[in-house]
C-alpha cells in the first residue's frame, strides 16, 4: 500500500483518533480495531476451549514465542537476546538490579532521564554503593557537544552508561551510536531506555551499539499495556543475575540441592504466566507496524513535526522546547507558552477542545505526540485550540495533569 493510503488506513482503523485529537502516543498509543480484534478473537477462543485444552495451550505457547520473534524484529536484534517484560521500567530494572556493580564503580546517566530510569538507578546506588553522575543535557545541545560531554566524563571506572534514546520531555533524539562507541572504548556498557522509540523509529541493536535496550508495547507501537521487551547482547546474558526468575532459570534442578543455573539463557529473567490476550494484541500491533515499514513511519512522523513547527511558530508567545535540528528531531513536539502554566494548559486543551496531550513539569511544556494516524488537520486543531486558550486565559481547575 502506498504510504499516504497507509496513514489514511491507520486513521480509519483507529477510533480514538477520530473521537478526539489524540496526540499522546508518547504516554500510551491508541489501538487500531485490528489490534483490539486480535485480542477479542483470542478471548473468544479461550472462552470456548478453556486455557489449558491442549490445542489452545499449544497456541498460547506459540504466540508467546512469536511475540519474542516480533519484538526481536522491532529491536533489530537476534531472538536469543530478547526477553519478555511487562514494560520499559521492568526491563531497566532487570539490568540495573542484575549487573555485578560494586563500590567504586561509576554509572553515568543524564538529566533528561525519566524517573523509570533514575529511581531504579538510585536503588542500585543504595545496593551497590556505586557512584552515579548525571550529565546535564538540554535540547539545544548539538550531537557533537553531547558526545564530547560523555567522552569527558567516561573513565576506566565507568561500568555503565544509562540514557534515554529519545527524551520523554523534549523528544530530543540522542546520538546513541557515537555515545556507545565512546563508552565501549572505555570498557563501559550501555543501557538504553527505549520507551519512546519502539514503533517510532527504526532500531538496530548491533549498528547502534546498545548492550541493553528496553521497550514497551503500549506507547508508539499502539499495542496493549502490560507487555514489553528487553534486549541483552547475547554474550552479556551470563553476566546479568536474575533477581526474579522461575523454572526457566534452571537447566536442571532437584530436591537434593542439585541446581544447574541457566546462565546463558535469556529466558532466565521470565517469571510465571503471561497475559496471552496482551500477547495477541502486541503481535498484531507489531505486524501492523512492520507492514507499514519503520523507515516510512519515522519519515511521516518527522513530516508532521516539521508541519507543527511551522504552524505553531505563528502563535504569539510560542517557544519550541523540542530540538528543531534535523539530527535530533522526532515525533514528540513540546512547546512552552509565554506566561502559561503547562500543567494547567494541557488538561484544559483536553477539556475544552478534545486535544489529548500531556504536560511536562520539568520543562513547563505541553507535549504533543505526532503519529501516523494523525494528520495536518489534527495539528491545525491543536494550534487553534492553543490560540483559543491564549485568548480565553487559563481556567482554575483541580485537574493539574500528570506528574512526571
Ligand atoms: C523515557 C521513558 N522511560 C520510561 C517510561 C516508563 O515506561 P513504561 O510504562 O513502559 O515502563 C516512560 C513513560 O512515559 C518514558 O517516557
Amino acid at each position: 500500500m502506498e504510504s499516504s493510503k497507509r496513514w489514511d488506513w491507520y486513521r480509519e482503523h483507529t477510533p480514538a483518533a477520530r473521537e478526539s485529537v489524540y496526540l499522546n502516543a508518547g504516554w500510551s498509543g491508541p489501538m487500531t480495531d485490528v489490534v483490539s480484534g486480535a485480542m477479542h478473537a483470542y478471548l473468544d477462543a479461550e472462552l470456548m476451549a478453556g486455557p489449558t485444552r491442549r490445542d489452545h495451550f499449544d497456541k498460547r505457547v506459540a504466540m508467546r514465542e512469536a511475540y519474542r520473534e516480533n519484538a526481536a524484529k522491532v529491536l533489530g536484534a537476534p531472538v536469543d537476546g530478547v526477553t519478555i517484560t511487562s514494560n520499559t521500567t521492568d526491563g531497566l530494572n532487570v539490568v540495573l538490579s542484575g549487573l555485578p556493580l560494586n563500590e567504586g564503580d561509576r554509572v553515568l546517566s543524564t538529566t533528561i532521564e525519566h524517573p523509570s530510569g533514575t529511581v531504579p538507578l538510585y536503588w542500585t546506588r543504595e545496593r551497590a554503593a556505586t557512584e552515579v553522575e548525571w550529565l546535564k543535557l538540554t535540547a539545544e545541545d548539538s550531537n557533537a557537544a553531547i558526545v564530547d560531554r560523555f567522552a569527558s566524563r567516561i573513565d576506566r571506572r565507568t561500568r555503565l552508561v544509562l540514557l534515554s534514546h529519545i527524551s520523554f520531555a523534549t523528544g530530543q533524539l540522542l546520538p546513541l551510536r557515537e555515545i556507545a562507541e565512546v563508552a565501549h572504548r572505555a570498557g563501559a556498557q550501555v543501557l538504553v531506555d527505549g520507551a519512546q522509540t519502539a514503533g517510532h523509529l527504526p532500531l538496530d541493536m548491533e549498528a547502534m551499539g546498545a548492550d541493553f535496550y528496553a521497550i514497551p508495547m503500549h506507547k508508539w507501537m499502539c499495542g496493549p499495556s502490560g507487555l514489553g521487551a528487553l534486549y541483552i547482547r547475547p554474550e552479556l546474558i551470563p553476566m546479568v543475575q536474575p533477581q526474579r526468575t522461575s523454572g526457566r532459570g534452571a537447566e536442571s534442578w532437584d530436591y537434593e540441592g542439585g541446581f544447574v543455573p541457566a546462565h546463558a539463557d535469556i529466558k532466565k529473567f521470565e517469571t510465571g504466566t503471561l497475559s496471552t490476550v496482551s500477547v495477541a494484541g502486541a503481535n498484531a500491533a507489531i505486524e501492523q507496524y512492520l507492514e507499514s515499514g519503520p523507515e516510512a513511519v519515522f519519515n511521516r512522523v518527522i513530516e508532521l513535526t516539521r508541519h507543527a513547527e511551522t504552524r505553531f511558530a505563528k502563535i504569539p508567545g510560542f517557544e519550541l522546547a523540542s530540538p528543531a535540528r534535523e539530527e535530533a528531531r522526532t515525533g514528540l513536539f513540546a512547546f512552552r507558552l509565554d506566561g502559561i502554566d503547562a500543567l494547567l494548559a494541557a488538561p484544559q486543551l483536553q477539556r475544552n477542545h478534545r486535544i489529548v496531550c500531556r504536560s511536562v513539569r520539568t520543562e513547563n511544556a505541553i507535549r504533543l505526540s505526532l503519529h501516523v494516524y494523525n494528520n495536518e488537520a489534527d495539528i491545525e486543531a491543536a494550534a487553534a485550540a492553543v490560540e483559543a486558550l491564549l485568548r480565553d486565559g487559563l481556567e482554575e481547575s483541580p485537574d493539574a495533569g500528570p506528574a512526571d
